[in-house]
């Protein structure tokens, strides 16, 4: 039986990872829009990424005898100055999931539950792929600056770099 305070905070992180599929949903669509083909394919798949670590987490507290909560999302109209504010957004909201996890781990050590801390490994371990990864495509576009061909290239890498992850996610 999962602890109350583990139960609980396992649900906050539950909202955040639905707030992160829903924000990259908002940044897909606006990239869409904005021309940005690839940038949209690759934020759409980190959309529904960021889904599955919340239905992972759903399945989770259920089976351990909890009860997940499905949040409520607003995300309100949200709107880019252009690509670096998509990605800085990006990276901004991952160091804040970085730290909520960490929560989830420090709440899960007080409490003594080792298997939840356990499950939560690979969480930890996620953050620091998305948080290098967001932290390199923010980088190259800082290079890129207004440079509308290198925004061109930027844009083609981006789907050329979805059609990877997938790839090896098959081949996984
Ligand atoms: Fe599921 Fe990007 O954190």
């Amino acid at each position: 039986m999962l602890n109350k305070k583990v139960e609980d905070i396992l649900n906050k992180q539950i909202s955040g990872e639905a707030s992160s599929s829903h924000l990259y949903l908002a940044m897909a669509s606006w990239a869409e829009n904005a021309g940005f083909g690839g940038t949209a394919a690759f934020l759409y798949t980190h959309s529904d990424e960021e889904r599955q670590h919340m239905l992972k987490l759903v399945k989770f507290v259920n089976e351990r005898g909890g009860k997940a909560i499905i949040p409520d999302l607003s995300v309100g109209t949200i709107s880019f100055k252009n690509l670096k504010d998509v990605f800085k957004t990006l990276l901004d909201h991952e160091i804040e999931v970085t730290n909520s996890i960490n929560e989830v781990v420090h709440v899960c050590l007080n409490e003594k539950d080792y298997t939840t801390h356990n499950f939560m490994q690979w969480y930890v371990a996620e953050q620091l792929e998305e948080e290098a990864l967001a932290r390199s495509i923010l980088d190259k576009l800082n290079l890129i600056d207004n440079d509308k061909g290198g925004l061109y290239l930027f844009d083609r890498d981006l789907e050329n770099f979805k059609a990877d992850t997938v790839a090896n996610d098959q081949a996984n």
